[in-house]
């Protein structure tokens, strides 16, 4: 059997990654961590725990996405959407590790009557659009050299606080 790559899947309770989890192709062993044992605002833990696992792909899945809450505790948000991601790249720098992370279109002014490409320019309205746009610079300005920038604009599936899909019992 060929050798599988480790992937550490970060916010591995969440929506978006507990999707991961279940659609990940076999070569992938994956490796989860989420709070309450694993917290992406403590840099010493998140470079040592990912130093001991050495993983060839990082997939940033963890947020703070209460994006109401944001509004009034923005330190909170910083500090994970924001700090958090720069943990993830000098740790990925650290390892050789690839790291996918996952940002949202509040990073624009949402004022386009165009659809938004790549590089144009930022401008968040809210808490929540800051944080996530620090985290995207944060990654930017790191050494690492091999990463994927996702934005996305909206999730939903089974299990997250959406109201397009309910799972079906049985
Ligand atoms: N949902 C959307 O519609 C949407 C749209 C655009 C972009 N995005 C982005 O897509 C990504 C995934 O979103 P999602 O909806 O799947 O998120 P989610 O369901 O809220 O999952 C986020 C996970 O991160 C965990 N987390 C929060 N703080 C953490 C910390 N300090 N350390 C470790 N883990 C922590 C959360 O744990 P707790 O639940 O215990 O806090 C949760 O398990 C996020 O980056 C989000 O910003 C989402």
């Amino acid at each position: 059997m060929p050798k599988r790559s480790r992937l550490a899947l970060i916010g591995s309770n969440g929506m978006l990654a507990s999707m991961i989890r279940r659609v990940a192709p076999p070569q992938y062993k994956i490796a989860p961590f989420d709070l309450p044992g694993f917290d992406l605002t403590d840099q010493n833990q998140v470079l040592r725990t990912l130093d001991e696992l050495r993983p060839e792909v990082i997939v940033n899945c963890a947020a703070y996405t209460d994006v109401d809450g944001c509004e009034t505790r923005e330190d909170v948000a910083t500090r994970v959407n924001g700090e958090g991601v720069r943990y993830l790249a000098e740790a990925a720098q650290n390892v050789g590790a690839t790291l996918m992370h996952i940002s949202t279109d509040y990073v624009f002014d949402g004022a386009n009557t165009e659809p938004y490409v790549e590089d144009d320019p930022t401008g968040p309205r809210s808490a929540y659009g800051r944080s996530k746009l620090a985290g995207e610079q944060a990654l930017i300005k790191s050494e690492l050299e091999r990463f994927f920038l996702v934005r996305t604009s909206w999730l939903y599936g089974p299990g997250g606080k959406n109201w397009f899909i309910r799972e079906m019992p049985g």
